[in-house]
This record gives C-alpha cells, sequence and structure tokens, in this order.
C-alpha cells in the first residue's frame, strides 16, 4: 500500500513535472538576475506604464537583429526555417507566454531609418516595416494589441561608419511610434526595447536610450500606455563579472557556431544548449527564452 501510495505520488509527480519542466529548465539556462524598476520622467529604466498584459491577443513586432527571419540562404539544421538562431527568439516566446499571435516585420540588420546611415544602404528599416505593416489594412483591436519595437543595435554600429546620427533616429523613431498611435491603427500599447552595445556601454548610446525614453515618457502623457525595457544589465550580468556567465547555466558566454555566414554546424561548440550566443552575435534559443522572461518581468513588476 505505501508503496502503491509512493508510486502514484511519482507517476503524479512525473506528469506534472512533463508539463512544467521544458519551461523551468530550459537546458539549465536561466534569468540570474532581477530586472531594477523605476518611474518615466527621468533616467531611462525599465518601467511599465500602463500596459496590461492580460488581454494582449496579438503582438505586433518590428526591429532588426534579434526578433528577425533570415530571409534567404539559410535552410541549414543550424537555424529553423531561416533563423540566425536555433529554435524560438524572445518576441514569439512573449507572445507564447501572453497566449498571444505574433506578427513579426522585424528583419536581420534593420535600422529605424536607412537614409541617416550610408553604410546600411539596401537594410530594412523601421519606417518600411510599418509600411509594410499599413499596407495590409491590418485591423486590429487596439486594446488587444501590443506593439513591440526593438532598434538600436545596428544604428549604434552604424554610427563608426557613418558619424552619430542616432539623435535623429532617436527623433525618428518616436515619430514613427506617434504615426502608429494615430488612425487607421490607433496604438495604445507600446513596448519600446533596448540592447544598443550589446554589452558595450558608450555615452552617445546611452545618450540614445535617453532620448527614447525621454519620449516616450511625453507619449504616456498623451495617453498611450508605454514600457521601456533595458537589456544592458542582462549582458552586463553574462559578460561582466557580476554575477557572470556561469551563474545563468551557462558554460560559454561567446557563440556556439564559429561563422554568421556558415550554412552547416562545421566547428560546433561542445555545449550548444548551454552557450550565451548562437551565432556570433546572436542570442542562441535559451538566451532568447531568458531575454523574454526578463520582458515578463518588467511588464509584471515594474508597473508605473
Ligand atoms: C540620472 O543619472 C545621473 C547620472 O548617473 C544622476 O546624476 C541623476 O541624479 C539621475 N537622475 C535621476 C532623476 O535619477
Ligand atoms: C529619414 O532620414 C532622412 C535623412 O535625415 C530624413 O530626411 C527623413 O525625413 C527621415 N524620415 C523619417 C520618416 O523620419
Ligand atoms: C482608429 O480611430 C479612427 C477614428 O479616430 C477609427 O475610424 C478607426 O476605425 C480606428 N481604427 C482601429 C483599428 O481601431
Amino acid at each position: 500500500m505505501v508503496r502503491q501510495s509512493r508510486t502514484l505520488f511519482f507517476a503524479l509527480l512525473s506528469a506534472v513535472a512533463a508539463i512544467i519542466v521544458p519551461r523551468q529548465t530550459n537546458d539549465g539556462v536561466h534569468l540570474a538576475i532581477t530586472p531594477a524598476c523605476g518611474k518615466l520622467g527621468g533616467n531611462f529604466t525599465n518601467v511599465n506604464a500602463g500596459i496590461v498584459t492580460s488581454g494582449i491577443k496579438t503582438l505586433v513586432a518590428f526591429g532588426g537583429f534579434v526578433h528577425l527571419r533570415r530571409t534567404q540562404r539559410w535552410g541549414s539544421p543550424t537555424a529553423s526555417r531561416g533563423r540566425v538562431t536555433d529554435g524560438p527568439v524572445w518576441a514569439e516566446d512573449v507572445a507564447s507566454d501572453l497566449g498571444a499571435t505574433i506578427k513579426d516585420y522585424a528583419v536581420a540588420g534593420a535600422v529605424v531609418n536607412v537614409t541617416l546611415w550610408p553604410s546600411k544602404a539596401g537594410q530594412s528599416d523601421f519606417l518600411h516595416q510599418a509600411a509594410l505593416f499599413l499596407s495590409q489594412n491590418n485591423v486590429l483591436d487596439p486594446t488587444t494589441t501590443l506593439y513591440a519595437v526593438f532598434f538600436g543595435i545596428n544604428d549604434f554600429s552604424a554610427t563608426a561608419t557613418d558619424g552619430n546620427h542616432l539623435p535623429q533616429a532617436a527623433a525618428d523613431l518616436l515619430n514613427q511610434i506617434q504615426q502608429l498611435s494615430a488612425p487607421p491603427t490607433n496604438a495604445t500599447n507600446i513596448l519600446v526595447v533596448d540592447d544598443y552595445g550589446f554589452g558595450t556601454h558608450a555615452a552617445i548610446g546611452d545618450a540614445w536610450k535617453q532620448a527614447v525614453f525621454a519620449g516616450l515618457s511625453t507619449l504616456r502623457t498623451q495617453g498611450l500606455n508605454v514600457a521601456f525595457v533595458d537589456f544592458a544589465p542582462l549582458w552586463d550580468g553574462v559578460l561582466g563579472p557580476t554575477p557572470g556567465f556561469a551563474a545563468f547555466g551557462y558554460e560559454n558566454p561567446g557563440n556556439c557556431i564559429p561563422n554568421a555566414q556558415q550554412t552547416d554546424l562545421s566547428g560546433e561548440c561542445a555545449t550548444p544548449l548551454n552557450s550565451f550566443y548562437w551565432l556570433p552575435s546572436h542570442p542562441s534559443k535559451e538566451t532568447h527564452r531568458i531575454m523574454a522572461d526578463y520582458v515578463n518581468l518588467v511588464l509584471a513588476n515594474c508597473i508605473a
């Protein structure tokens, strides 16, 4: 009898574990820091001013770099269906956590306004992504739609060649959000995510982040619900000493696949499930999962 109930207990336990474990373990990678929260109106910080996630049915994602689909050349086992990572990206994870459908307009290499950056000629930008969205005549209920905006990484990298046009890029980004908030879209829930330096910090980058943040504070006074997520502490936590990559469950704070352009698995690292990046500078699916956890924590806890 004792044995039987013990068997039953373990059967139940493993049934429960089967439901919970895949999400919890994330191949041993977990968020080892808690995002700090603040308020709008001052220095940039994590904040959620007004976005109620419980009713969100659609996540519309604009951006470059991280939540993206590589359009061609990438049908290899390194990446399912043309991806630059080995699984879901953070915006897909967030959408799935919300029980929402994702409409993803993000494209690799995208900047805010490509005209500002001669070295990025031919790349996607927020203006084109928003124009594509508008051309589709999507009719999305503003109250159940969350618009995610994630630019800056490619803009920041372009400053090395093209000079510092980040102040203009910040203004153009805010202007584009303002346009989405007007008819016909009437966007009311805006999530802006930043990771401009990918672990590096620069005065011009912080000024960009501050300009975007200040603009969101203004949009809030105009009645929009806005959230800002700053990934810099996550990158600092993994790549710096406190708490360091091992605390997150990474074996390797670098990339697993040696070359961003290769289309096979040659040179794959020994710990593909525990690398911070999959391709050079492209987060692994485990990293995307903890990025999503970070976003979720900001949205849930940083209510201002
Ligand atoms: C913003 O940051 C600066 C420099 O770190 C600091 O001196 C200032 O007090 C901060 N302002 C607010 C409102 O937190
Ligand atoms: C994009 O940048 C160019 C060059 O500065 C500028 O003329 C144009 O107005 C910008 N477009 C938008 C929509 O912000
Ligand atoms: C946006 O607002 C305008 C009127 O201000 C309205 O005609 C339009 O249907 C609204 N669009 C959506 C998607 O709610």
